[in-house]
């Protein structure tokens, strides 16, 4: 696995006080510390190149054993040509690879992890890997409701059948999936609109209703999820709603206080989505590299169990056994995210409507001096990057 962060964030705190809000209900009615702020320069593509080069780069692996390239996102930068073509084109990956991009909300990158499974279950890879990348920027808008729960980021994965992190079990999955208008992205508008009370309700009938479908695929005499798990994973818009999630979850196996195994198995999963804010696909994953950064050596060779939720909605709770020595490719991951950069909320402010101004511009701007790559404006309707 490997990760890609804007270089700055925003305290939740302050912008509680800019807008006049209690911070606590940020930072625990949330759940949420600080959120990642995109800069003008940063894209959807640009997190993804630099995730999938940081994973290659952790695992040690070359361009030229990739075969296939899928990146989940909610938030294309074209409606026909996919996040992933640029992504082969800034790391080189050969022509003979499967390149596609998949959308279902925040479950896109999971679909796009499935397809790959699904590949390497069937044979196909011959000995090729794929690469999963999630890359997102949330965003509602300033001053809307929904504003305290943005960032942005991108993780990628890569999948194949001698797995250095996680081993996936790709059969035993519970699905929901339902016909719902929770959160949506109109391709007229970059702000997402969202129900917000009903978008938290979906979540839970989601998780109930995957986990149910789990128990059902795997029969009645499994043990409650509490016991059967040492680390238990949920799709973060923000870290309350994961704690809202598990409680649905093990009420489900009958148990009605969920403190205790709440801060046991999900809230190591938690501190990295609380200095970094919603991802949307990326969300589950960032969980999963800060889990296995902190805790991998604790739990190597233990079972976790995976919750993947997206508005509209489709869902599906996995399980996969952590092993061992997961943690030594990812010892730095909360060192790097401590060198992001502050902003006052002026400054977050100027960034965002800065982005606005760079996607609109016709022609390449003068470049800000930034990570590589990065997104330079638009010349003939055609996205440069530098
Ligand atoms: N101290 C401590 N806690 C406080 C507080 C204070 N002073 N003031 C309020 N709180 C608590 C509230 O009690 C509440 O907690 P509970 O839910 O446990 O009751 C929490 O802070 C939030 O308060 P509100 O519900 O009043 O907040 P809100 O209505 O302003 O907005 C929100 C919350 C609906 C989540 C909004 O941020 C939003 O619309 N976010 C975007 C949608 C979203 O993330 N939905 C999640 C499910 S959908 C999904 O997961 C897909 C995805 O990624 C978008």
């Amino acid at each position: 696995m490997g990760f890609a962060l804007p270089n700055a964030y925003v305290a939740l705190s302050d912008l509680a006080a800019a807008r006049g809000v209690a911070p606590e209900k940020y930072t625990e009615g949330l759940g949420t510390l600080a959120m990642a702020v995109p800069g003008p320069d940063d894209d959807t593509v640009t997190l993804a190149t630099r995730a999938a080069a940081d994973a290659l780069a952790r695992g040690g692996i070359s361009p030229d054993e990739i075969g296939f390239v899928v990146v989940g996102t909610e938030t294309a930068v074209d409606h026909s040509k996919p996040v992933a073509s640029f992504v082969q084109g800034h790391l080189g990956i050969p022509t003979g690879a499967r390149v596609f991009e998949t959308k279902h909300a925040c479950y896109g990158g999971t679909a796009g992890l499935f397809s790959a499974l699904d590949w390497i279950d069937a044979g196909r890879a011959r000995g090729k890997k794929a690469l999963v990348i999630c890359s997102d920027i949330a965003r509602y808008g300033l001053g809307t409701p929904g504003e305290p729960t943005q960032g942005g980021g991108a993780v990628a994965m890569i999948v194949s059948e001698s797995p250095r992190l996680v081993r996936l079990d790709g059969a035993s999955t519970g699905r929901y999936s339902k016909d719902v208008f929770d959160f949506w992205r109109p391709l007229d508008s970059k702000d997402a609109k969202v129900d917000g009370r009903y978008s938290v309700e979906c979540y839970l009938d989601a998780v109930r209703g995957a986990y149910s479908a789990l128990r059902g695929l795997e029969g009645a005499s499994e043990r409650p999820a509490s016991a059967r798990f040492a680390a238990m994973l949920y799709h973060v818009p923000y870290g309350k709603m994961a704690r809202k999630a598990h409680a649905a979850l093990v009420e489900s196996d009958g148990e009605t206080d969920s403190t205790a195994t709440f801060s046991r198995l999900v809230a190591p999963g938690l501190r990295l989505p609380s200095v970094v804010g919603n991802v949307y696909t990326a969300s589950l994953y960032l969980s999963l590299l800060g889990l296995l950064s902190s805790d991998g050596e604790r739990l190597a060779g233990q079972a976790i169990s995976l919750f993947s939720y997206g508005s509209g909605s489709c869902s599906e709770l996995f399980t996969g056994e952590v092993v061992p020595g997961a943690h030594e490719s990812l010892r730095d991951v909360f060192e790097l995210v401590a060198r992001r950069e502050k902003l006052d909320v002026a400054g977050y402010e100027a960034r965002f409507r800065a982005r606005d101004i760079r996607e609109l511009a016709k022609t390449p701007l003068e470049s800000m001096p930034s990570t590589t790559p990065h997104f330079h404006g638009i010349r003939d309707d055609k996205r440069v990057y530098a």
